[in-house]
């Protein structure tokens, strides 16, 4: 079978962990005899920098013809007092769209390895922390019209449009609900349907669904409860469905409480592939080019490509377990350092995962 995975390195820390992702890649290919290629497109400040946009015709056409797409991360202070049309963000953001990427797969989990890491109380922590955050990704007011600025009352103002179509709601809630059918059966909806139209009517939407899913045990939070109760009690959740910008914010959340937010990777699905996968960190610019960055979440995330893009489960599991390995034998980037670990560099890391592979 031949796959084909496009590369988005993109700026900051991304072309490193991207590079050591790579390797690992190489070795999936050599331990299963897969000739699984690679190519590399610009997107974000890199392709500013080389064509003046975040976005070229080019990068969208290379993720189209290939079977996934693999993304660092975008974005740096180098180009915040860019024009905001043109913005790193603005090619993310455009190819989440231009793949129809609606579906947003996050998990915060904790490995055991780590668990000295979370911020939490040890008596919390220890109930377990294995969340799925189902964030919608192409709606919502990420992308709502109308928008922009202008003058109100003889002031300056701006606004923004926070919309749903049903058939938006639709699509998230199904693979909220079958998120949930694959784990413990727990959906947890999240919304602010106290204030908002838009939030009442995908509350309506998620409840009419769950007719069709009478296994799942179905919950509703406002978004303001949620973020308490996940600091409050995470192990009560199981799957979070919910929208653009409050999965945008519950996701660094969650990923927060396991401590590693340089472990968790995430998954962008659509109807069709090409889909992406890219860790949930960002750019970090502050440890850029020192060979500190934490690849784990950039390799974790190509074993979720493995798993949705090219239904490779056994490959997935085995990229999976080589990181674990690596963890429990003591290997820890920067990130990640614990009394009794042993610090290595993201070079060293990827290496390491690789050699695992072997
Ligand atoms: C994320 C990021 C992006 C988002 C930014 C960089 C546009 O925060 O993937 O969560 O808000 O979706
Ligand atoms: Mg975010």
């Amino acid at each position: 079978m031949h796959i084909s995975i496009c590369l988005l390195p993109g700026d900051g820390i991304g072309p490193e962990i991207v590079a050591q992702t790579v390797k690992v890649l190489d070795a999936v290919n050599a331990r299963f005899g897969h000739t699984i290629s690679t190519q590399t497109a610009l997107i974000g400040g890199a392709a500013i920098d080389a064509t003046g946009v975040p976005l070229p015709e080019a990068t969208v056409n290379a993720c189209k013809k290939a079977d996934a797409v693999l993304l660092g991360a975008v974005g740096g202070p180098k180009w915040d007092g860019i024009e905001r049309d043109i913005r790193p963000e603005r090619g993310l953001l455009g190819i989440r769209k231009a793949l129809g990427l609606f579906a947003n797969l996050r998990p915060a989990l904790l490995f055991p390895e780590l668990a000295s890491a979370s911020f939490l109380r040890p008596d919390i922590v220890a109930r377990g922390i294995h969340i799925m955050v189902v964030r919608e990704l192409t709606g919502g007011i990420y992308f709502g019209e109308p928008k922009g600025f202008e003058e109100r009352e003889g002031e300056q103002a701006a606004f923004n449009t926070m919309v749903y179509r049903k058939s938006e709601v639709e699509r998230i809630a199904r693979i909220g609900f079958e998120t949930a059918m694959k784990r413990d059966k727990r959906l947890c909806n999240v919304d602010k349907a106290n204030v908002l139209e838009v939030s009442q009517l995908w509350r309506a939407t998620v409840v009419a669904m769950a007719r069709e899913y009478p296994e799942v045990e179905l919950t509703h939070m406002y978004v303001d409860n949620a973020a308490m109760q996940l600091v409050r009690d995470p192990s009560q959740f199981d799957v979070i469905v919910t929208g653009n910008l409050f999965g945008d914010i519950l996701s660094d959340e969650a990923a927060m409480l396991t401590g590693s937010i340089g472990m968790l990777p995430s998954a962008s699905l659509g109807t069709t592939s090409p889909f992406l996968y890219e860790p949930i960190h960002g750019s970090a610019p502050d440890i850029a080019g020192q060979d500190k960055a934490n690849p784990l979440a950039t390799i974790l995330s190509l074993a979720m490509m493995f798993r949705h893009s090219f239904e490779l489960e056994t490959e997935a599991v085995a990229i999976e377990e080589a990181v674990r390995q690596v963890l429990k034998a003591g290997y820890r980037t920067g990130d990640i350092m614990e009394d009794g670990g042993t610090l290595v560099g993201g070079e060293k890391m990827g290496d390491l995962v690789a050699e695992k592979m072997g």
